[in-house]
């Protein structure tokens, strides 16, 4: 192609330069070098595309389109709250440039961070928890935020999403970057899909939080299978309305290899608590285990007395075993 341009523009100065070139052709001869500067601009143009643009622009236009009230949310949150001039409503088509607040790329040019959240993630440590006063991101939870291939991190804290979480995000190949992906405090409702807990479905995920939600149903004994979720590290699923008993399978061996907290405050949880939880290999990595506020009966699983069990459950963070009993 650069042999191709250099042809070009050869060709075009010999026509430039050329006494042959008959006066009839002289109007052309003086346009070509035009063409050929044209040219090498527009190449310029396309190059500098490839770190501004994206392959990704139209998902997310897409995404926007299913944001119904993009306008007005996007002007009363500046998406991420990064101090730019103005919100930046992702108008052009250069995704890439750093103007799309909430929007990082990778050196391809491939979207690798999606963050818009309403409320300042810090907000979340002050004592009244957020009630966002402006108006926040609302539109349905759509396949195409798994229309990302490069996304490392989804963010939508604190906006207003609603519907049911897609199993087609459990996909393979669709979320196999994916190391954080936290959709607390919107509107997703129904039940978590049990697709999720394909093996292979979310090899890097570290962080998944759900908390603050409208999630209803039982929580997925899937969730347990062996190779489900091998990086996860933070589970949240409090407050919500799950219903029903823990999955003893989550406490096989080989599920949740690496998780250190779980948290299913203030659901609608019941039953008796699962020894399998406890049995050898269960949960090798967890420190904080958050059960309260739930409808949990019976008598504590004297399997949970068992020497070596919960045997990092004396973590940094203040460690929390609290059951409240109905
Ligand atoms: C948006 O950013 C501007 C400039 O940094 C700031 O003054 C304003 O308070 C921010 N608004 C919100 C809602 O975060
Ligand atoms: C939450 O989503 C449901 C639809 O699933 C809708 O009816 C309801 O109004 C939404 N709630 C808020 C606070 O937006
Ligand atoms: C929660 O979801 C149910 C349907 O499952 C719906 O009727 C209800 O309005 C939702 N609650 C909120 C606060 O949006
Ligand atoms: C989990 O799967 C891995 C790889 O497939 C296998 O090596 C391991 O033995 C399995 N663990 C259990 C407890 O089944
Ligand atoms: C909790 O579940 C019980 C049935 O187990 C049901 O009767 C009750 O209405 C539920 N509570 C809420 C707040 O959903
Ligand atoms: C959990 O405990 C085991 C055995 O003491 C230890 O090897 C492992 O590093 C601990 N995990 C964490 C996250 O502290
Ligand atoms: C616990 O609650 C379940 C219903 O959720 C009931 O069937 C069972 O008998 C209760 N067990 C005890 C020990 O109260």
């Amino acid at each position: 192609m650069t042999a191709a341009r250099l042809i070009l523009v050869l060709v075009a100065a010999a026509l430039l330069i050329s006494p042959s070139v008959a006066r009839p052709a002289a109007g052309t001869a003086s346009r070509e070098p035009q063409v050929a500067v044209r040219g090498v601009l527009l190449a310029g143009n396309a190059a500098g595309a490839e770190t501004q643009g994206s392959p990704d622009l139209a998902t997310l236009r897409r995404i926007k389109a299913s944001i119904s009230n993009w306008e007005e949310a996007a002007t009363a949150n500046n998406v991420t709250g990064k101090s730019l001039p103005l919100p930046q409503r992702w108008d052009d088509d250069q995704p890439c440039a750093g103007t799309w607040t909430g929007v990082h790329c990778d050196k391809q040019g491939r979207v690798s961070e999606l963050i818009l959240v309403c409320v300042e993630p810090s907000k979340l440590l002050q004592p009244a928890l957020p009630v966002p006063q402006q108006p926040c991101f609302t539109g349905l939870l759509t396949n195409d935020y798994a229309a990302l291939p490069a996304l490392s991190k989804l963010d939508t804290y604190t906006s207003n999403l609603y519907g049911t979480l897609p199993a087609q995000w459990a996909d393979a190949g669709v979320f196999s970057g994916l190391t954080f992906l936290r959709l607390s405090f919107n509107n997703a409702s129904g039940a978590v899909p049990p697709e999720w807990g394909r093996p292979g479905a979310f090899p890097a995920l570290k962080s998944l939080l759900l908390n603050n939600n409208n999630l209803s149903g039982e929580l997925p004994p899937e969730w347990g299978n062996n190779g489900s979720f091998p990086s996860l590290e933070l589970l949240f699923l409090g407050d919500n309305k799950f219903k029903g008993p823990l999955p003893a399978s989550w406490g096989a061996a080989g599920a949740f290899p690496r998780l250190e907290l779980l948290s299913v405050i203030s659901n609608n949880l019941s039953g008796s608590l699962p020894p399998e939880w406890a049995a050898p290999g269960a949960f090798p990595d967890l420190q904080d285990l958050v059960l309260m506020a739930n409808r949990f009966n019976g008598s504590l699983p004297s399997e949970w007395g068992r020497q070596g069990a919960w045997q990092n459950l004396t973590g940094p963070r203040q460690s929390i075993l609290r059951i409240t009993a109905s």
